[in-house]
């Protein structure tokens, strides 16, 4: 049978197209970079924004399966672009909005309430992007997370922290994490809005009871004993509340034979905690051992703890390897130590990047006399000095950290739910 004209249909390609509305030069690049990497995945790059476009932005867009689009500054304009666009678009086509500036978790929900999807803020973890380029353009998404029953809360998240070298400051970062994700509030008695709990895995060295003045426990080492597997009565009783309000299950005194530990017991303490706190904070063992396995199968993020030498980024190169070869999703980021940070990334930073494949993400300075005052108190640098740039940096990752976490967590659980309505 002939077809007549307006029998012909256009067959779409079979690859994904995105439309990328932006007007940074680091954004496009990022995202072009990111984009190039996913098979089946093309990038049209439309320079201005989405309010600049008026109603030339409908036009491009109807023909794409994913608009990215920066935006930054001024912002009603691009969202009420938005909320137009979206009401054109089918349901399909998919919206995220990416920004440079530091937004806040009621910011980042007024962008997606007036339509985007999801919202990315740069400079992006590469493997996010493109984690959530995929997920945004498949059409049955596959990513499945148990959902909490009716009634329950989620389980707690979970981060762990490991380190690149000794002494690079691994306990530091995960014990002032722990104080900060509390978020106190209230000027005279503070009370916190998060329960957390940091274990200290590092059962050889471990340094967390220390630098929070708390005393060491048997726990693990009886478990490692023993062999049995823990109940909550018996964590309970092992984890002590210290004067920062973080809840400690500290290491024991005693030299633990390290191997006798078993996954299924690291396994049943992390799940149990999970249940009663918000965040779980783990101090990693720098040996590789195979009960850290559930830890890092459980993991919401992993820090890498490192400073920019050579030798400390090729071994934090091989830990990434050895950490990701069971859990290739896991997302980690990299926390430069001792170093502020740069205004301009010069060709070593760079370098380590790429050996890393990731960007340097985090960077704490070195601030000794604060440092060493909160060691020797037993307390947090916040208790110590609230405004000393290595507490204030501190500060800013954990938001930024846990703005990452809730915001990953929550758009899983969108994808089940749009999974179970499909
Ligand atoms: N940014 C920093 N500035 C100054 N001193 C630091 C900094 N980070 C860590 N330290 C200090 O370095 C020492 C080792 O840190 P620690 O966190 O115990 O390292 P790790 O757990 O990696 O072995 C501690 O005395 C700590 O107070
Ligand atoms: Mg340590």
């Amino acid at each position: 049978m002939k077809l007549g004209p307006q029998e012909i249909t256009f067959k779409r390609s079979k690859n994904k197209s995105v439309l990328l509305i932006a007007n940074d030069a680091s954004i496009v690049s990022q995202i072009d970079h990111a984009i190039a990497e996913i098979p089946k995945h093309d990038l049209e790059t439309q320079l201005g924004t989405l309010s600049g476009l008026n109603g030339r932005a409908v036009e491009f867009a109807k023909a794409n399966d994913l608009i990215v689009f920066e935006t930054n500054g001024e912002r009603q304009s691009d969202l009420d672009a938005m909320s137009t666009l979206r009401d054109e678009l089918d349901q399909e086509v998919k919206i995220i909005a990416v920004t440079k500036d530091d937004i806040t978790l009621a910011e980042a929900r007024r962008i997606t309430r007036a339509g985007a999807d999801e919202v990315l803020t740069y400079p992006f973890d590469l493997e996010d992007l493109r984690d959530q380029v995929t997920r945004l353009t498949s059409p049955n998404p596959l990513v499945v997370v148990q959902q909490p029953a009716a009634g329950s809360t989620a389980p707690a998240a979970v981060i762990a922290v490991c380190k690149a070298s000794g002494g690079i400051g691994a306990t530091t970062v995960a014990v002032n994490l722990a104080n900060q994700l509390q978020g106190k509030t209230g000027m005279i008695k503070k009370s916190a809005q998060r329960r957390v709990v940091l274990v200290d895995l590092d059962l050889q060295f471990g340094a967390v009871a220390s630098f929070v003045d708390v005393d060491p426990s048997d726990c693990l080492y009886r478990l490692a004993e023993d062999g049995t597997t823990p109940d909550a009565t018996y964590l309970q009783q092992s984890i002590v509340t210290s004067k920062c309000g973080v809840d400690v299950l500290a290491a024991p005194l005693r030299f633990a034979p390290l191997n006798s530990l078993t996954a299924q017991q690291i396994e049943a303490m992390i799940e149990l905690l999970q249940v009663e706190y918000d965040y779980v904070v783990v101090d990693l063992p720098q040996a590789l051992v195979e009960w850290l396995s559930p830890v890092l199968e459980k993991a919401d993020r992993l820090m890498m703890v490192t400073s920019c030498t050579v030798p400390a980024i090729r071994q934090a190169r091989r830990l990434i390897d050895f950490y990701t070869t069971d859990n290739i999703g896991l997302p980690i980021d990299i926390v430069v130590n001792h170093e502020k940070k740069p205004v301009i990334k010069g060709g070593a930073y760079k370098e380590a990047e790429n050996v890393l494949e990731r960007p340097l993400r985090y960077w704490l300075p070195t601030d000794l006399r604060t440092a060493r005052a909160a060691v020797d108190r037993g307390e947090p640098l916040q208790e110590v000095s609230g405004r000393s740039a290595l507490t204030r940096a501190m500060g800013h990752m954990t938001k930024a950290l846990s703005e990452d976490i809730e915001a990953k967590r929550r758009s899983k659980t969108q994808t089940v739910s749009q999974g179970k309505v499909n």
